[in-house]
């Protein structure tokens, strides 16, 4: 066993959560702090940068409360992903808000591109799309810097959260290797940053953060609760789930937060070809890991979402939702348009069915129904799972993991942590530090009943949801 601690911090969407992991991997203290958000305008979803790195330093200080800097022997970072920011390097501060990875406002940039498509995707293993930072940052630059002349002066710094982190943290304008592909400006079969890329998406190298590997001596933080200690990893959160949950063999990684992230690692990196799918670099320790991803925007913030409309939980929508059959309503929650499989930035959301006999029940079980049924949407687009290993937020229904495992009739296997993105990067932090440490345990849930016609009827629900794209196609 190794003495000591390794603190784990996970910049979630909606929280910051952090972890205190001690010489087993066992959780020895857990603290969360919120992250304010903001919807100004259709489509666009914002946070600002300054209330990301407090909620960061108000974790970490409820963690770190009574133990001394001499007992922690790392540090581990997992961040939200593709959201993206830019600031000024005078000043230290950002110059727009940060624009979350839900955000969709940079559709317009993605349109003048449609001609590159199919070489954004060939490059970055991503579609185009304006959810990936790439677009967000052009966004961001024409209306801050049109000619790019403070950007290539070195006047301005872009980044995701990552980034905004690593800079806040060590004084170092970096971007950590899994991050940087999901910038769609990274070249996944260099790992370096794609010429090409840069001038498709008008962005100067010189603005770019310089790209790191997942683990290593990754800088010793200068200031806060986390002064004086060392970074040992740094991880996107969904890839930070797949790290935890260890060797996967035939199974999904689903993470259900505010989003979802359905991963599998890549056997053969550069072999795949559905265009539905995409490949990500999970990690690089130095050893580049890519995994195939889908990615849904809306699972938990869906139910947040409802919750907030009703003055309710999350938690009680669950408890709803187990106690009552949608009876034929469905949601389809493309609040800012469809990820996985479908990629259609101009589907709407859409509730159907509705009588005047619908109540709180029947939409709180077509809510938590719609998270099941994208994540089966994903898993079979990327050919199917032997079994699902479930992690996040939403993972606290055990409604929702019955019901995934009944939809896509293979077991859910539940982490019995929920934090998943937190413990990866602390175990990554760990490896760095003391050597491996131990396996997860799991709740599983198994299919009972087929959910045949539910699955049918709310793909004709998704079809009509995307009316408006396809009658003018
Ligand atoms: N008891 C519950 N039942 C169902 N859903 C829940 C419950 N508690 C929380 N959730 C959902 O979990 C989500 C938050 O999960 P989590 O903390 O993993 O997200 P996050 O890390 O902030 O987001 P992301 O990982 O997507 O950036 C919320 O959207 C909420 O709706
Ligand atoms: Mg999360």
């Amino acid at each position: 066993m190794s003495t000591g601690y390794v603190l784990a911090i996970d910049q979630g969407t909606s929280a910051t959560k952090g972890v205190l992991l001690d010489g087993t991997g066992r959780i020895v203290r857990a603290a969360s702090a919120p992250v304010p958000i903001s919807y100004p305008q259709p489509g666009w979803v914002e946070q600002r940068a300054e209330d990301v790195l407090e909620s960061v330093a108000v974790a970490a200080a409820s963690v770190l409360e009574d133990v001394g800097a001499g007992e922690v022997s790392a540090v581990g970072l997992s961040t939200q992903r593709e959201s993206a920011l830019l600031w000024d390097l005078s000043t230290g501060k950002p110059v727009d808000a940060l624009l979350g990875w839900q955000d969709q406002r940079a559709g317009s940039v993605c349109g003048h591109l449609q001609d590159r498509r199919e070489r954004v995707r060939q490059i970055t293993g991503l579609p185009l799309d304006p959810m990936f930072s790439a677009a967000k940052l052009s966004w961001l630059l024409d209306r801050h810097d049109p000619d790019r002349s403070s950007a290539r002066a070195g006047r301005l710094a872009v980044g995701t959260v990552d980034s905004w982190l690593l800079w806040s943290l060590t004084g170092q304008h970096r971007i950590e290797a899994g991050n940087a592909s999901r910038t769609q400006l990274l070249d996944l079969r260099t790992g370096s940053w794609s010429p090409e890329l840069l001038e498709i998406f008008n962005i100067p190298e010189a603005v770019l953060p310089e790209i790191i590997p997942s683990e290593g001596e990754l800088g010793r933080i200068t200031g806060g609760p986390m002064g004086g200690l060392n970074l040992r990893a740094v991880l996107g959160d969904s890839h930070a789930a797949l790290y935890a949950h260890g060797n996967v063999g035939t199974a999904a990684k689903v993470t259900y937060g505010t989003g979802s992230s359905v991963m599998q690692p890549a056997t053969d990196p550069e072999g795949d070809d559905r265009p539905t799918v995409c490949r990500t670099l999970a990690w690089a320790d130095p050893r580049p890991q890519v995994a195939l991803e889908g990615n849904i925007r809306s699972s938990g913030s869906t139910l947040t979402w409802l919750a907030e409309l009703f003055g309710t939980t999350p938690e009680n929508l669950s408890r709803l939702a187990g106690e009552s059959s949608s009876d034929g309503v469905h949601i389809v929650p493309a609040f800012g348009g469809l990820a996985a499989p479908w990629w259609d930035e101009n589907a709407q959301g859409l509730l159907s069915g509705v009588t005047l006999g619908t109540r709180l029940p029947q939409l709180a079980r077509a809510a938590v129904e719609s998270i099941a049924l994208q994540v089966d949407a994903v898993v079979r687009a990327m050919g199917g799972a032997g079994s699902i290993l479930a992690d996040g937020g939403a993972t606290s229904s055990d409604v929702l993991m019955q019901l995934q495992a009944d939809i896509s009739g293979v077991p859910v296997r539940r982490a019995r942590e929920r934090d998943l993105s937190a413990i990866g990067a602390g175990l990554l932090a760990a490896r760095s530090a003391w050597g491996v440490l131990h396996p997860l345990s799991y709740d599983d849930f198994h299919p009972a009943g087929s959910s045949a016609d539910l699955r049918a009827a709310w793909l004709g629900a998704v079809r009509r949801s995307r009316l408006a794209r396809l009658d003018g196609e």
